[in-house]
């Protein structure tokens, strides 16, 4: 259904005509409990909403359309596996993948998690070759250096949540990640190992991801030139995939394949074989704590009431900015060095979900789906970009994230590092006023250029720690505020059609680089021009 069609987005439009002026400096004088009125708990984490541009009304009317489309049961029905990535005629079920209670979950006739069970084990039992040094290269060295190969889902993903996890991470294995065609990742990257004691992981849902592939063979030429034996392939690589027939035509043999399937998409796919390079290099008891923290999320997700369902309100308040102030941005400020990779990782799992114009009927849609998620960690972001936020012209929701207890002994650090995250947080909610200003003894003409105007919005998300547990509430959380926003727009967040285009449009242009020839009638004067200038220096 079209959300704006709905007489609860028309009574959202009126909400907005009352507030939109309310300042939070009001709100928190006028309600001295605030906080407390828009403040959950929920496994391990914090979260207050109330610096959020909402009154008592607001979210129960956002609670109202999320219902009026359904949202109840579309998670019903993204849990039970029915087909709701339509265009590509899938079931959605990464949450069957840390789903570690179930014992069965039928789809299609088929126990699914007897699947993912299976698949689980087989990892182990290989990461447990690795570990103990049974698994060896082809001279007999034991494995230290894995390097994950993939890209977008392939590789986010595991990149993130090994660097978040660090302080977790198996003695003795250092995990690596190239995912870009550039050749300088693969130089850069392998400059310091050798191949004997490297593995490679090659990770990739349609085994056919032109980047992935480039880098996969450059990667076994380096392997076999290094020992001068085609053999060496197959103790040097094994590979992720749902595509077992193009692994094995890349020579890696059956048992060094690990499984999943089309009903997890890349950017979902982290805790399914995906996270192998993550098993071998945080362990298998921290990927299973991984799997469990997602699953609590899950849980939260399947079967809280709307009203206290903190993915549900998330979403919504993401609603609430992007469709009705018009923001356009999204900003994640995780205040945790660990996390540096979370707001990459968050632009897939967003961007490529609800980046779409096209409604789940076929037509273009006249609102704003999707934001511009971006963001980096406190507190570097402070002395980059929270200038514009403060004081800019545009308003810019943020969420930070940060942990009570750190994982150093720097105490010290720490102590400043969340002082600085609560105070941005008070500084874009309440500004500082030219009265203010002006008790300061400022010369006159500079106090508009010292004065704060605030009502900035920002969520506050605390967690107790960072551990793989939490990290998989956290990542969990998001995955399903994207869900939750998707059945709001009336879109399909599944699929990732708009990633093809430039795709089709390299293999033309790649055709033409090889023979030297610019195809002129293939293309516009600009492109044209540009093809014919990089041919003509390339070969100067
Ligand atoms: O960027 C498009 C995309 O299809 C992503 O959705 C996916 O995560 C990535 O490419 C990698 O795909 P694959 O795992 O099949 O190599």
């Amino acid at each position: 259904m079209k959300p704006t069609a709905s007489k609860e987005w028309q009574e959202l439009i009126n909400h907005f005509n009352e507030i939109q002026n309310f300042s939070l400096k009001d709100m928190f004088i006028e309600n001295n409990m605030r906080a407390n009125d828009f403040t959950f708990e929920q496994s391990g984490y914090y979260f207050d909403l109330s610096k959020n541009l909402i009154t008592q009304n607001t979210i129960p009317l956002l609670i109202k359309l999320a219902r009026e489309l359904k949202l109840e049961h579309e998670i019903e029905d993204m849990f039970s596996g029915k087909k709701i990535n339509q265009t590509e005629n899938r079931s959605v079920l990464h949450t069957a993948l840390r789903d570690v209670k179930s014992s069965e979950h039928i789809v299609d006739g088929q126990d699914i998690l007897k699947n993912v069970n299976t698949e689980i084990q087989k990892m182990e039992s290989f990461v447990q070759t690795v570990h103990k040094g049974d698994f060896k290269g082809y001279t007999g060295k034991n494995i230290k250096n894995v390097v994950n190969i993939g890209i977008g889902g392939s590789n986010l993903g595991p990149l993130m949540v090994y660097e978040a996890l660090k302080h977790y991470s198996v003695e003795n294995i250092n995990v690596q990640f190239i995912s870009n065609i550039d050749g300088t990742h693969f130089i850069e990257t392998i400059k310091d190992l050798h191949p004997e004691s490297t593995l490679f992981v090659i990770c990739s849902k349609t085994f056919t991801t032109q980047e992935t592939m480039v880098n996969a063979f450059t990667a076994r030429k380096w392997v076999q030139d290094y020992f001068g034996s085609e053999q060496a392939t197959k103790h040097h690589f094994v590979a992720v995939s749902t595509n077992i027939e193009k692994v094995m035509e890349f020579g890696i043999g059956r048992n060094n394949i690990f499984q999943f399937w089309d009903w997890v998409g890349g950017r979902y796919s982290l805790t399914s074989a995906i996270g192998l390079s993550l098993m071998i290099g945080l362990g298998i008891e921290n990927f299973h704590l991984l799997r469990a923290g997602f699953h609590q999320m899950d849980q939260h997700f399947k079967s809280t009431d709307l009203e206290k369902n903190i993915p549900v309100l998330l979403g919504l308040l993401g609603v609430w900015y992007n469709n009705f102030f018009k923001v356009e941005t999204h900003a994640i400020i995780p205040y945790d060095q660990y996390l540096k990779y979370l707001p990459g990782y968050l632009q897939q799992t967003d961007m490529e979900s609800n980046g779409k114009s096209t409604d789940r009927n076929g037509e273009y849609v006249d609102y704003q789906t999707g934001p511009i998620v971006w963001g980096e960690p406190g507190t570097d972001g402070q002395h980059a970009f929270f200038q514009l936020i403060h004081q800019g012209t545009k308003k810019i929701p943020c969420d930070f994230i940060g942990f009570v207890n750190p994982l150093h002994e720097l105490n010290h650090h720490h102590e400043i590092l969340l002082a600085n995250f609560f105070a941005q947080q008070e500084a874009l909610a309440f500004g500082k006023s030219e009265a203010e200003v002006a008790k300061e003894n400022i010369d006159s003409w500079l106090i508009p250029f010292r004065t704060f105007q605030g009502n900035n919005p920002s969520t506050c998300i605390l967690g107790e720690r960072l551990t793989p547990e939490s990290l998989g509430v956290l990542i969990a959380l998001y995955e399903h505020k994207v869900f939750v926003q998707g059945i709001i727009w009336n879109i399909f967040s599944f699929d990732q059609w708009g990633v093809e285009l430039g795709k089709q449009l390299a293999s033309r242009i790649l055709a033409e680089i090889k023979n030297g020839v610019v195809n002129k009638a293939q293309h516009d004067n600009s492109t044209s021009n540009l093809l014919q200038y990089y041919l003509r220096k390339s070969k100067e």
